[in-house]
């Protein structure tokens, strides 16, 4: 039966909900500039690494003009602007890293910033929406999504390694799209109570996944671990459950009482929400919590998209109900290939987080010279040695979120934590 006749059927399509069928939920083509009267935003905007390395750009803010919004018209030039506001007020924010942090984010970037913020529905600050999804262009407009061939539209201290981080992931998000749009042949599939269909989509999901973590090994070519750690995270951070600004953040002439909201952080993309819903993987307790919660760091439109593969007929009761060898199969794999994706995810976590933390506080003991990379590691923030951007307790939330995924295999119950039918995938070395 032709799919595209079942997702008419059943009213759902990727469309609706903002998703792309080429890009998924990156933004396609975003704007590479604002109209000229906001050139005074872009102006800065562009050049946020070197006025954070001469310290001027907090007074470069300052004495930045007040701009009306509404001149901002389209959905393109809205994540433009927000994405530009929220570089200017990471840089503002960590200008001088853990020292000198301020409380009030002065009224000409915090007014409109929440104005445009309040019309995309996102909140005041930067997000994995704007930094990864909305930050891209081709160099060659014809030629491929490659590292080679894609540069940031805006960016933060960092250099290489910052321009690695947020490429890297959009290379990832890449790789998920044939998965995403295969839910939807998912869910129709169980409408239609046709197993070869779920079975052929799920198919397709799993390889998706797998694609995800071929993508992610990009990482460690792009992205020097001492950089990351001493430079480029700061950047990510927020103002909620940081005790760098435990009171938060004043958006002056907004809101007298200070706002707190998270860092930015891959918790925010969509992709691994809705892969986690079509599964059936149930997160509880503080991870859960979390994770919801990072769901208001999303497009509202996404986070639609996953509320509604969550209230969707389950997957896994019609896997059991059918009892079909090739689909349990399917299934199977596909979570396995999910657990295998976190854990890559943790042994990365291990490499850029964890090893130079501990590296940190051996050389804060050490007072003689460095180089350079040594010193970047030295120099991070000591407050977020142990924490997440997104501000969670890493490693315990990681692993948790890693286990719930075990736990939705179908042999979980009669097989203890195994749930690698499938031998090709490599679970093994992680933390
Ligand atoms: C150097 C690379 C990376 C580091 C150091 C890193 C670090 C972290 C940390 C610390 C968290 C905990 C939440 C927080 O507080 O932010 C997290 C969560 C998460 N990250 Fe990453 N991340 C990296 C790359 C990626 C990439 C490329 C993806 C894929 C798009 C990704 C997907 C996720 C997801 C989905 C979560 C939520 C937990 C889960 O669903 O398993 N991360 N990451």
């Amino acid at each position: 039966m032709d799919t595209k006749v079942k997702n008419t059927e059943t009213l759902l399509s990727l469309g609706q909900f903002h998703i792309s069928e080429d890009c998924g939920c990156i933004l396609p083509e975003p704007l590479t500039d604002l109209p000229l009267y906001y050139k005074p935003w872009m102006d800065i905007a562009r050049n946020v690494p070197e006025l954070i390395s001469s310290h001027s750009l907090r007074l470069r803010i300052h004495n930045m003009p007040l701009l009306e919004t509404h001149l901002l018209r389209t959905h393109c030039e809205l994540r433009l602007a927000h994405l530009a506001l929220s570089m200017m007020t990471v840089g503002y924010v960590w200008q001088e890293g853990e020292r000198e942090t301020i409380k009030v984010l002065p009224r000409n970037l915090s007014v409109p910033f929440c104005e445009v913020s309040q019309r995309l529905g996102l909140p005041p600050i930067l997000i994995y929406t704007d930094a990864v999804l909305a930050n891209w262009k081709k160099r060659d407009p014809d030629g491929p999504f490659s590292m080679e061939n894609l540069e940031l539209l805006l960016t933060l201290p960092g250099g290489e390694s910052l321009r690695g981080f947020f490429l890297v992931t959009l290379m990832v998000e890449l790789a998920a799209v044939p998965g995403l749009k295969s839910i939807l042949d998912v869910i129709n599939g169980i409408h239609y109570n046709d197993v070869a269909m779920v079975t052929k989509a799920l198919d397709v999901v799993s390889q998706a996944i797998d694609s995800m973590k071929q993508a992610f090994k990009l990482m460690h070519d792009y992205v020097d671990p001492s950089i990351f750690y001493g430079i480029v995270r700061i950047y990510l951070s927020g103002w909620k459950d940081n005790p760098l600004m435990p009171e938060g953040l004043v958006y002056e002439e907004v809101q007298e009482k200070p706002m707190e909201f998270s860092g930015s952080s891959a918790a925010q993309s969509s992709t691994l929400h809705c892969f986690d819903e079509l599964l059936g993987v149930q997160h509880e307790g503080s991870s859960g919590a979390f994770l919801r919660r990072m769901r208001d760091y999303m497009l509202p439109s996404h986070k639609h998209f996953i509320e509604n593969i969550s209230s969707r007929p389950s997957l896994r009761s019609f896997v059991l109900q059918q009892a079909d060898e090739g689909l349990t199969h399917t299934f199977e794999q596909c979570v396995a290939r999910l657990v295998d994706f976190r854990n890559y995810h943790i042994n990365t976590v291990t490499r850029y987080i964890t090893i130079p933390a501990s590296r940190a506080k051996q050389l804060r003991a050490n007072k003689q010279g460095l180089p350079e990379e040594l010193d970047a590691i030295r120099r991070a923030p000591t407050a977020l040695e142990e924490r997440g951007t997104g501000g969670s307790g890493i490693m315990t939330f990681l692993k948790t979120v890693r286990d719930k995924t075990k736990d939705t295999s179908i042999s979980q119950g009669s097989k203890g934590n195994q749930v690698l039918p499938d031998p090709s995938i490599n679970t093994e070395g992680c933390i």
